[in-house]
């Protein structure tokens, strides 16, 4: 028997494949949650009322997604900049309470509960304040702005007993809700890499927002808005495009690493800071006065695998996360999940650099003892899933939060998982910052340095 003969198991894999890609991959529509049935009736003493702090970018977002949400009225509106909060009510449609003072919304006995879109620098005396005065609170990601926010807002929320949820939608997406059953259950084997990326590459994706043209300190209370961060006389950059600094963000780790992290946190049930991080990037393009690098990659040490995480905001590139792992691939590529199996097994004798016959006798040995028995061939094939077109995961993330804050049912992304995917976030500006390994050191909840030998 040639060693050229191939194997019925690779003629059947080979011929699956020339098939065509339709026979290759099936597809299932994935079922939305709760959000999304048909608008359930919420009887009237289960209405929430709900105040948002922060209408801005995202906050406008949440305050519509929010009141178009069956049971869910908001019933007052702060924030710092007058625009915003005429905004606020164009949203709402009537002339709601509004406020530069957001104490007066956690006064008020009449809100249930607080949903705040502020800049990160805001983040930890917000939810503070809210668990203080016995408010529960959905505030926006990065859950902090540094390590030791973290840990006082998961103090607040414990000892207050609120219901704390952090605004990383994707911990409520149904894409990823599959990809982590299919992880548990095993269906890549073993895991020992996680790679996510995505790239943009245009003025608007590398934070240079329009200044609005009324802002002014007449329209902002800017020494307010500036919060913890070092005094400095009105900026409207910086109001408008606070990303860019690290006095009120976190740059790309808190920007954009987040949602990728709280993807790979999610699905692989993390519940802890990785070891270690090292990251490497730098300010190549947008010499705009940012003080944060517009590229950056970083290696994450998790017990279980490694991890690298990409972003660019220099050259577009599709978002992916990918799973890899033994038997194959589970890969979430904007916003749709495939599972490709691996068998891991070879195909045929792995014997290069033997002369002709021993070649020859191990092969045909080596086919006795591998050839399938006929009717016992599967074919490998993908499969896709994919949500409903115009499926939002906001929705469904609010959703859960005002059914934690109706049923006291817990928050499903509370401060301790926001606080740990915050903390990765600060590990890799900590490195980057200092040309160093990250390293967690848990007993003290803090980041040290090592050598990056
Ligand atoms: N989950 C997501 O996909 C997503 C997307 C974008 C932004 N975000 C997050 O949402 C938050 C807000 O981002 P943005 O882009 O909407 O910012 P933004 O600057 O557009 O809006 C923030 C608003 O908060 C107001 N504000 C600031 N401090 C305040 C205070 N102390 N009291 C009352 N109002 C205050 C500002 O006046 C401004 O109008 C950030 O944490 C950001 O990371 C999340």
């Amino acid at each position: 028997m040639s060693e050229q003969r191939i194997s019925r198991r690779k003629f059947m894999q080979a011929t699956a494949c020339v098939a065509g890609a339709s026979l290759a991959t099936r597809s299932f529509l994935l079922e939305p949650g709760p959000a999304y049935a048909s608008p359930r009736a919420v009887p009237a003493g289960d209405t929430i009322r709900m105040g948002m702090i922060g209408v801005g970018m995202q906050g406008s977002g949440l305050l519509r997604t929010s009141i178009g949400l069956p049971g869910v009225e908001c019933i007052a509106v702060c924030d710092l900049y007058d625009g915003r909060r005429e905004l606020a009510k164009e949203i709402v449609g009537k002339d709601i309470p509004t406020t530069r003072q957001y104490k007066e919304l956690l006064d008020n006995k009449d809100i249930d509960c607080i949903v705040a879109a502020v800049p990160d620098h805001w983040h930890k005396r917000i939810v503070v304040d809210c668990c203080e005065a016995g408010k529960d609170v959905y505030c926006e990601k990065p859950m902090s702005h540094t390590v030791e926010d973290g840990f006082e807002m998961i103090a607040a929320e414990q000892k207050n007993k609120r219901i704390v949820q952090i605004g990383s939608q994707r911990r409520s997406d149904i894409v990823y809700t599959k990809a982590k059953e299919l992880y548990e259950k095993g269906a890549i084997g073993d895991v020992c890499l996680v790679e996510a990326q995505m790239g943009r590459n245009d003025p608007c994706g590398a934070w240079e927002y329009t200044v609005p043209p009324d802002l002014s300190p007449e329209t902002l209370d800017w020494e307010t808005w500036l919060g913890t961060a070092p005094k400095k006389p009105f900026n409207a950059l910086h109001f408008t495009r606070w990303r860019c600094w690290q006095d009120y963000g976190e740059g790309i780790p808190g920007d954009l690493y987040v949602h990728l992290l709280t993807g790979i946190q999610y699905i692989a049930g993390i519940t802890a800071p990785p070891k270690r991080a090292m990251a490497m990037g730098g300010l190549f393009r947008w010499h705009d006065g940012r003080d944060v690098p517009d590229s950056l990659t970083t290696v994450y040490e998790y017990p279980q695998f490694r991890s690298t995480l990409r972003v660019t905001l220099n050259t577009e590139t599709e978002e992916v996360t990918r799973f890899m792992g033994t038997r194959g691939l589970l890969e979430i590529r904007n916003g749709e999940l495939t599972l490709t199996p691996q068998s891991g097994a070879d195909y045929g004798p792995c014997t290069p650099g033997w002369p002709r016959k021993m070649r020859a006798d191990y092969a045909e040995e080596w086919h006795k003892e591998h050839e399938l028995k006929p009717g016992s061939f599967s074919t490998e094939e993908a499969i896709r899933y994919y949500a409903p077109p115009g499926y939002n995961d906001d929705r469904e993330h609010l959703w859960n939060f005002f059914e934690s804050v109706r049923t006291r049912r817990p928050s499903v992304e509370d401060a301790t998982f926001g606080n740990n995917t915050a903390l990765c976030c600060h590990m890799a500006n900590y490195s980057y910052f200092n040309s160093t390994i990250a390293n967690w050191d848990a007993a003290k909840k803090r980041i040290v340095s090592s050598a990056a030998s």
